[in-house]
């Protein structure tokens, strides 16, 4: 059992610092945002998550997962300190390291006050969790050594996380690795020990490459989507079937059955941020990561496809009622960050469309950016009217949707599944004239 700290509370640091907790450690967890730890408090929770609730609730009580503004506070309980802040993009696609380095700072500062105070010898982990470009964490080392007074015994480290959102509980608990770089034996003891209750193979490397071994994976798994997205656009050419060709290729051990799912591409706050963050930071120590460039370019051609769809069906979109059905970048979550579905609607407002929507849990979200759709309360008022339903999100709840009755209370009965994930027999027989992505409609043009 450790103590162990987590400076900042968003989707990263509140699964980890949660799941710590529950692992039997004691946890403090800080954030700059005071509404944020106020509400945290209050089990009241930023974003949905699975699970996550119940969790921080349990832990909490159990007064083994607190939560404060201080860094100081962490820094004071904690032997391990997670850096767990933002790295959003900026303009050219450079990773935002300004968080990250005013953590770093902060944490400098507070091991020199704990020094002043403190006879004992101090000794602290300081861990980047947080997905940064490679060489962060020299500059995480360097800022802190500069600040520190000497005698001050730290050690850097970087442990990448691979949580999905809508399943970052399991990915945390069940991970397929668990990576970490350190420098030195004593620093990996101390993650062997906190990760020895999870049963899954942890590799130990140097900084860098556990560094890079975050942007490498996020970026091969963008690239094979956007590969299987380039074959669905040979598939609509010519009438083959994307789902089939996937199937097919997915019985290769070596190419594997996940991620070949073709729809509007792929958003979130991870694949389209470290795409951009890895080209940047290869160009920085010039290498030209074209192929990345072509997998960024084949994303955003999915969502003018979806577009090119709709003409095809509606002739003109000018005045079009277009309902809207998923908000969120993928089920199971609130988060509309480079939600293909929110960029197919900024389109079609271009259009002068007219836009109704509906989302299990992304609605507030979506206000907050684009108050002027129709928000429905229910699938059906987003069908009432509509000349097209375009379903953007493969929520569960939308595969069993009554399209019989869908079909007498649209304007005309046309449908586009950007996830290829309804019946398209059923929506056949209800009468919809449908499209998918990379797969030919039967009788379709
Ligand atoms: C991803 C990585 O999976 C995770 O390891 C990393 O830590 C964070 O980024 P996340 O972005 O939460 O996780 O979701 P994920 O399930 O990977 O889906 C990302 C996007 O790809 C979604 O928009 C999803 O719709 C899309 N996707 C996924 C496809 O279009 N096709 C697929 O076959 C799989």
């Amino acid at each position: 059992m450790k103590n162990i700290g987590i400076i900042g509370t968003g989707h990263v640091g509140l699964v980890t610092g949660a799941c710590f907790a529950k692992l039997g450690n004691n946890v403090i967890c800080a954030d700059n945002d005071s509404e944020k730890i106020k509400k945290l408090n209050q089990h009241i929770l930023p974003f949905y998550e699975p699970g996550l609730n119940t969790i921080v609730e349990e832990e909490h009580k159990k007064e083994r997962l607190l939560f404060t503004n201080s860094i100081e506070e962490v820094v004071k309980n904690s032997e391990v300190i997670f850096i767990t802040v933002g790295t959003p993009s900026t303009e050219n696609g450079k990773a935002d390291l300004s968080y990250v380095e005013q953590v770093s700072i902060e944490i400098a500062k507070s091991l020199s006050n704990i020094s002043k105070i403190s006879s004992a010898k101090i000794y602290r982990l300081i861990v980047e969790k947080s997905t940064v470009p490679v060489l962060t964490g020299e500059w995480v080392k360097r800022t802190i050594e500069l600040i520190v007074p000497t005698g001050i015994d730290f050690d850097i480290a970087a442990n990448p996380e691979f949580l999905r959102e809508g399943n970052a509980i399991k990915d945390f608990m069940e991970p397929d690795r668990i990576v970490v770089g350190t420098e030195n034996e004593r620093a990996k003891k101390i993650f062997q020990e906190i990760y020895s209750p999870i049963k899954s193979p942890i590799i130990f490397t140097d900084i860098k490459s556990a560094e890079i071994i975050k942007h490498a994976s996020n970026s091969f798994l963008a690239m094979k989507i956007s590969y299987i997205n380039a074959i669905s656009q040979i598939c609509d050419k010519v009438g083959a079937d994307i789902e089939m060709v996937a199937e097919g290729m997915g019985m290769d051990k070596r190419i594997g059955k996940s991620f070949l799912k073709a729809g509007i591409g792929y958003g979130g706050s991870c694949f389209p941020k470290d795409v951009k963050a890895f080209i940047s930071i290869a160009k920085d120590i010039g290498y030209d990561f074209n192929l990345l460039k072509e997998v960024e370019h084949i994303n955003k051609e999915q969502i003018n496809i979806v577009i090119k769809k709709a003409q095809e069906l509606l002739w003109n979109l000018k005045g079009k009622q277009i309902g809207i059905l998923g908000l969120s970048f993928k089920p199971q979550t609130d988060d509309i960050r480079e939600s293909p579905a929110i960029k197919i609607i900024q389109l079609l407002l271009k259009e002068d469309c007219i836009i109704k929507c509906y989302d299990p849990q992304a609605m507030e979200n979506t206000k907050n950016i684009l108050p002027n759709l129709i928000y429905c309360k229910t699938p059906y008022e987003v069908c009432k009217d509509s000349h097209l339903l375009i379903f953007a999100t493969e929520w569960d709840e939308f595969k069993t949707l009554d399209f019989d009755k869908i079909k007498t209370l649209m304007k005309m009965p046309h449908i586009i599944d950007g996830r290829n994930f309804l019946d398209f027999k059923k929506l056949q027989k209800a009468g919809f004239i449908y499209k998918s992505i990379g797969k030919k409609t039967e009788g379709e043009k």
